[in-house]
């Protein structure tokens, strides 16, 4: 049973369980929708790229694995504490966008992004990153969203820029990765900070 508060939920519960987990297009031809079964494959690939193994250590063994993380993911946008996007053009799929940590009481969520090395340098990550906020800072009423990353992950560092995330500080050994533990910036952006200017409106053609 939830707890009595004494101010009123930012977000009141079973507001985003009462309705299916948004499909949010974005410029360059980019629709995140929710994952599918037969994205299997192409998700349990993305974790043999180097880059993605290397800066998220929580992977997937098999794609049978995958099908039960896209349950889950599932499960926790009817549970409202995160949801999890394929970011794909034309039917095929480019990266993964994600909310996690969903505080609805206080309307903050946590995001993550990885993108394939096929179609990185494009604006891919950017343009879902700025796709997934300005929902959630709209219709889906959270007030402020962050990210972290190492402090030594440049090509993070400027999507979350890009994106309008404002780098609000460096928290000093935070985070292991797989070469040790790293310093990780903290960045949000919060409802009222405006649309971001660093995402053009043209075609990603990565
Ligand atoms: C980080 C990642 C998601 C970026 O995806 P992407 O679609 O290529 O991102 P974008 O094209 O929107 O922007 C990348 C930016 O980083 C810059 N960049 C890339 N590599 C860089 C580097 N080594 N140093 C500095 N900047 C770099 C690009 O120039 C671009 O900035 P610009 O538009 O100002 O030129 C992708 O590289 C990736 O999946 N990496 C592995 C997983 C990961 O790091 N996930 C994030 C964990 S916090």
């Amino acid at each position: 049973m939830r707890a009595i508060l004494s101010t009123p939920p930012a977000i009141p519960a079973g507001t985003l369980a009462a309705g299916p987990q948004p499909a949010l297009p974005a410029p360059g031809g980019l629709l995140l929708r929710p994952w599918e079964p037969t994205d299997a494959a192409v998700f349990l690939a993305a974790y043999q790229d180097p880059e993605i193994r290397h800066w998220h250590t929580r992977q997937p063994a098999s794609e049978d694995q995958v099908r039960d993380w896209f349950e889950q993911y599932r499960q926790a946008w009817q549970q409202e504490t995160g949801g999890s996007w394929a970011v794909t053009r034309g039917g095929v799929v480019l990266g993964r966008i994600a909310l996690g940590s969903m505080n609805l009481d206080d309307g903050v969520a946590g995001c993550a992004y990885w993108v394939l090395p096929a179609a990185r340098g494009a604006g891919v990550a950017a343009r879902a990153l700025t796709a997934v906020s300005n929902w959630a800072l709209g219709e889906g009423r959270f007030h402020r969203l962050y990210l972290d990353h190492s402090t030594r992950n440049f090509a993070s560092c400027r999507v979350a820029v890009k994106a309008g995330f404002v780098l609000e500080g460096t928290k000093r050994s935070d985070a292991v990765h797989s070469d040790g533990r790293h310093d990780m910036h903290l960045h949000a952006r919060v409802r009222g900070d405006g649309q971001p200017g660093g995402v053009p409106a043209g075609p990603a053609t990565g």
